[in-house]
């Protein structure tokens, strides 16, 4: 199908409380429209505040396909440009990253320079514009920023859309979940670790967003990887130290009943986490050493309330996923219809001991890496979807694990932890958002 550009009421009937239309994750035209509407009038994650620690460092990106710059300017603020000379429109850095020699941003045509908060401080042949009214206009003015930018403890977001809702309007409590990720460093501060994992997959962004509270395949998709993990463990000795590879890999291929129970937790807009009452990470060998220091930060009690959070997934509608619990984040960047990038970040929890990081890299490596052997057991499977949704004779997805026909609009609670409620939650908020309906 065709035409949804100016057919609020076409893009409506793609989405039913229980189920979608196969189009959402198939048509070009809608993959433009999320672009230009889901894509711009929500908040999106842009970077982390220390992937550009010093003055001048960069770090580029595109956010709804428009390139943008992370910037730390020389007054130590993190700003976020957009990736375009004022003058012709060049793009102005190409790297994914660097230092800005000199304090400046120079462009690679025509050489005009600009200063770190966008203004423009040198233009060749100056003289050449006196008179023009250059100075008057949005080229003379310098590069163009995003209208609104917030840096959230560390995680930066823009909106490219003047009009939208607030950022904490927009994301609402599930902040608690990058709360706790940061809180559990004993200086309440992160710090990128290396470089990034860029995995590409050939499928839509929605079925990784989807896939993350998606707690019916772990025991089925990676069965192959934490199955065999599972039998080598198994009969070893009582006594033998478990490796911390085990350790990570023997929950995915827990019960049905471990996920269910595990719980899921709905915000409006999209935001969701498993994990309620306990998850994957929750029975990881206790590093001594880390406790002690919590606690010293934050006192037993409030050291025992940030540690017994264990979260498993955190979505941050439409483009941050989060573990707090094993401080690593993954970041959706929609290329096509079928095509999306995951960038894959490691944190380093400021003032804890080298073993978190250890365990976190061992995490990233086994489970989100391109080269990893849990992650594209997911990525055949989105792959497959992706393949079996050109299929004729059925037009639609089902989503009704769990749906109960009074379900109504306002989704946010707990639920148990194997319900389709998460994925029904983000499509009532891709509806709202693709034909401009308010954020709740
Ligand atoms: S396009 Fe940048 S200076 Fe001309
Ligand atoms: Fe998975």
């Amino acid at each position: 199908m065709s035409g949804y550009r100016h057919d609020p009421a076409a893009i409506r009937a793609l989405v039913r409380p229980d189920a979608v239309h196969r189009d959402v994750y198939r048509s070009q035209e809608l993959f433009d429209l999320e672009m230009e509407r889901l894509w711009r009038d929500t908040w999106i994650y842009v970077g982390h505040d220390s992937q550009v620690p010093n003055p001048g460092d960069y770090y580029s990106t595109e956010i709804a396909r428009q390139p943008v710059i992370l910037l730390r300017d020389d007054q130590n603020e993190v700003r976020v440009l957009m990736n375009r000379c004022a003058h012709k429109g060049a793009r102005l850095v190409s790297a994914t990253h660097g230092h800005c020699e000199n304090k400046l941003l120079r462009c690679p045509y025509h050489g005009w320079t600009y200063r770190l908060d966008g203004s423009i401080r040198t233009i060749p042949m100056k003289a050449g514009y006196e008179g023009t009214g250059l100075a008057d206009t949005q080229n003379g003015r310098g590069i163009a920023s995003p209208p609104a930018v917030v840096n959230y403890r560390g995680f930066v977001f823009a909106r490219l859309n003047p009009q939208g809702p607030g950022f904490e309007e927009y994301f609402g409590g599930s902040l608690t979940s990058i709360d706790n990720l940061v809180d559990r460093s004993p200086e309440g501060r992160l710090e990128v670790a290396g470089g990034v994992l860029r995995y590409m997959h050939d499928s839509n962004w929605k079925m990784f967003i989807e896939n993350l509270n998606d707690t019916m395949h772990p025991m089925v998709a990676h069965e192959s990887a934490a199955g065999t993990a599972k039998k080598l463990w198994a009969g070893k000795p009582e006594g033998t130290p478990k490796p911390m590879a085990i350790e990570q890999f023997l929950p995915f291929v827990n019960g049905y009943s471990f996920f269910d129970q595990m719980g899921v937790h709905i915000y409006e807009n999209g935001h969701s986490y498993t994990g309620v009452n306990f998850s994957i990470h929750s029975n990881y060998a206790a590093v001594g050493e880390y406790e002690t220091l919590m606690e010293q930060a934050y006192g037993a009690q409030r050291a025992r309330a940030i540690l017994g959070e264990v979260r498993h997934n955190t979505v941050y509608y439409p483009s941050l996923t989060i573990k707090g619990a094993i401080q690593a984040i993954r970041v959706v960047r929609p290329l096509a219809p079928d095509r999306t990038l995951i960038e894959s970040w490691t944190f380093r929890l400021a003032g804890a001991p080298a073993q978190l990081l250890r365990r976190t890299v061992l995490y990233s490596r086994l489970i989100n890496a391109p080269t990893s052997v849990v992650g594209h057991d997911d990525q055949h499977c989105y792959r497959a979807i992706q393949e079996g949704l050109a299929a004729e004779g059925n037009d639609w997805v089902s989503l009704h694990r769990n749906y109960s026909a009074g379900e109504g609009a306002q989704l946010a609670g707990n639920y148990n932890g194997t319900s389709e409620i998460s994925m029904r939650a983000q499509f009532r908020a891709w509806q709202r958002f693709m034909t401009g309906e308010p954020a709740r």
